[in-house]
């Protein structure tokens, strides 16, 4: 069974995500910066009959959780097949480049660039 963790996967494209692999028969685990929000998740997709999912606490800002979530998930397999890294925000709105604060995009690249980056050389070795 191929195995996928996608980021950000609590609700909205990434649980949708989730969901159609599911179904497809990949065993997901989902990424969920906060557990009681995976757990709901978690919990719609058990009503649907789609039991290969695991939540897994990520926080792609977040040094520590990143590592957690790769030594959790490097504990129940040897490889991970697929990595998405759907986790990502928009920073808001008014978004004007030339109006936009600094504190914005430093959230909007803590989060879409480094987080990115942090997941991927954390899981792909
Ligand atoms: N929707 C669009 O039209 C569109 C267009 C272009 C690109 N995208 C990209 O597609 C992806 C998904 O979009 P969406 O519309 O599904 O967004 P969304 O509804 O805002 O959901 C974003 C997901 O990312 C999670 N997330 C945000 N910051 C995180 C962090 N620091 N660590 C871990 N998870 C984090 C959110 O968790 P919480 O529930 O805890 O907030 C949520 O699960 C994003 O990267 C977005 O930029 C979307």
């Amino acid at each position: 069974m191929k195995k996928v963790l996608i980021t950000g996967a609590n609700k909205s494209i990434g649980y949708e995500t989730a969901r159609q692999l599911l179904q497809q028969g990949y065993y997901v685990f989902i990424g969920s910066r906060n557990l009681e929000n995976g757990a709901a998740a978690f919990e719609k997709l058990k009503a649907e009959g789609l039991t290969h999912v695991e939540i897994v606490q990520l926080d792609v800002t977040d040094d520590d959780s990143v590592k957690s979530a790769r030594i959790e998930i490097g504990k129940k397999t040897e490889v991970l097949d697929v990595l998405i890294n759907n986790a990502g925000i928009n920073g808001g709105w008014p978004q004007a480049a030339l109006e936009a604060s600094i504190d914005q995009f430093k959230q909007v690249f803590e989060t879409n660039v480094y987080g990115v980056a942090r997941v991927t050389q954390a899981f792909i070795i």
